[in-house]
């Protein structure tokens, strides 16, 4: 069950709605960068103009409070606010988060900001992105500053949004921003971006809650066989373990840093380092999709996860989301159920959760409806899964649909809808789909 404080919310991300990328001293970002080289971006789709959130957050937050948002999850864009990704910060950015925040506080809606969700300033990629050790440092300065304009109003700050995308699609497959296929670069990534969180943290502890968002996972072996074992080891170290382990127990853990060991050394980690990533949490983000089911390999095959050429992710035969994501609550339950058994306790929340399908506007008399079913089919099971979870004494606080508005999906471009609120991109309409008036409910009844 629920219980009263429960945190209802939704989420999204500043580059995937925001459009206005070049308003208001507003610098570029890698996936400015990378959304305009040709073959990155499905239907050469970029974030220009997205859901045009950045002019339209009047409405939109209008419509977060008449759906009874508790919270509301959203990133500032680094690149608003450091537009070169050094320096002072750029006022105007600044007061676009504030205004932003101010029209959520006064319609009772917590902000629930992520200082990164993807959008690095272009110049620190230039100068090496997250494989050198000097973007964690720039990361930290942005994180004070935006801190000592914004912290009057927000309480909470998660530093980063799945950096497991950030290294290993970033830097390993070159599947989001910056596209670098450089496997030993995207290692380095993922303990730079480690460390920024630390260094972040370490900023603005003092005045503020601060959290990190992970996306994890229940892997699965697809049989007692010992390659489909050692595989459903690796993956799940690659996924999950590598980050777990030294934020919630201040080491890497070693049989992952064994798999790692032929790609790259570990001469980037430095002493202290993972004194300052394991500094307590005040609470970690859960953003989880889909379970995993996986094999070994006999062939070798590139793949996100740097070391183990030798596995393979499987198909466990279950219905799919248009993503081709399988859908499995179950995997939510167990993931949770693993966290509590293997970690130390800290309040979790599930910060992204929710499904792509292929909507369908119909006109109802003057209205026009989306009748999504299966959208409201995936929430409602996985917030069973939730609740079974806080029976099991999980401490989970909250819960934030994955996304309030249908929006650019990186790669995919535009064409996966994820939103509780259909977006015209022609027009930017927003109509509220069956899954928003669902929801609005399952918050005003504190369950389901
Ligand atoms: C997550 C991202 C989010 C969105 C969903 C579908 O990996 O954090 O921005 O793209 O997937």
């Amino acid at each position: 069950m629920f219980d009263p404080g429960f945190l209802w919310g939704a989420a999204t991300s500043s580059y995937q709605i925001e459009g206005a990328v070049t308003e208001d001293g507003r610098g570029p970002s890698i996936w400015d960068t990378f959304a305009t080289t040709p073959g990155a971006v499905r239907g050469r789709d970029t974030g220009a103009i997205a859901a045009d959130h950045y002019h339209r957050f009047p409405g939109d937050i209008a419509l977060m409070a008449q759906l009874g948002l508790r919270a509301y999850r959203f990133s500032l864009a680094w690149p608003r606010i450091q537009p070169t990704g050094s320096g002072p910060a750029n006022q105007r950015g600044l007061d676009f988060y504030r205004r932003l925040t101010d029209t959520l506080l006064d319609h009772g809606i917590q902000p629930w900001p992520t200082l990164y969700h993807w959008d690095l300033p272009q110049p620190l990629e230039d100068a090496g992105g997250w494989p050198v050790r000097d973007t964690a440092e720039r990361f930290a300065e942005y994180a004070a500053l935006a801190h000592e304009a914004l912290g009057d109003r927000i309480a909470r700050w998660t530093t980063l949004n799945e950096p497991w995308c950030s290294a290993f699609l970033g830097y390993g497959t070159g599947r989001h921003a910056p596209g670098r296929r450089e496997p030993a670069a995207a290692v380095r990534a993922a303990h730079h971006l480690l460390l920024g969180h630390g260094l972040a943290s370490e900023a603005i502890r003092d005045s503020a809650r601060v959290g990190i968002t992970l996306n994890l996972t229940h892997v699965t072996p697809l049989s007692a066989e010992p390659a489909d074992l050692d595989a459903a080891r690796r993956i799940d170290g690659m996924q999950n373990r590598l980050f777990l382990d030294p934020l919630l127990r201040g080491a890497y853990p070693e049989d992952v840093l064994d798999d790692l060991g032929e790609v790259t050394g570990t001469g980037h980690v430095r002493d202290g380092d993972l004194k300052r990533i394991g500094a307590p949490l005040d609470y970690l983000g859960v953003n989880y999709y889909a379970p995993m089911l996986v094999a070994g390999s006999p062939t070798p095959a590139q793949s996100a996860y740097v070391g183990s050429p030798l596995t393979r992710v499987t198909d466990g035969g279950r219905p799919k989301t248009a993503m081709g994501w399988e859908i499995d609550e179950r995997g939510l339950l167990d993931l949770l159920l693993r966290l509590k058994a293997d970690y130390p306790a800290v309040p979790l929340y599930i910060t992204e959760n929710g499904a792509a399908f292929d909507d369908v506007v119909e006109q109802d008399g003057e209205h026009e409806v989306v009748h999504d079913a299966d959208r409201i089919a995936y929430l409602d099971g996985h917030l069973r899964a939730c609740a079974e979870a806080i029976g099991h004494g999980v401490p989970l606080k909250g819960y934030f649909v994955w996304s309030l508005l249908d929006n650019f999906e990186w790669s995919f471009g535009y064409g996966p809808r994820f939103g509780i609120v259909h977006v015209d991109y022609a027009t930017q309409r927003r109509t509220p789909k069956d899954s928003a008036r669902w929801y609005a409910e399952v918050i005003r009844r504190g369950g389901l």
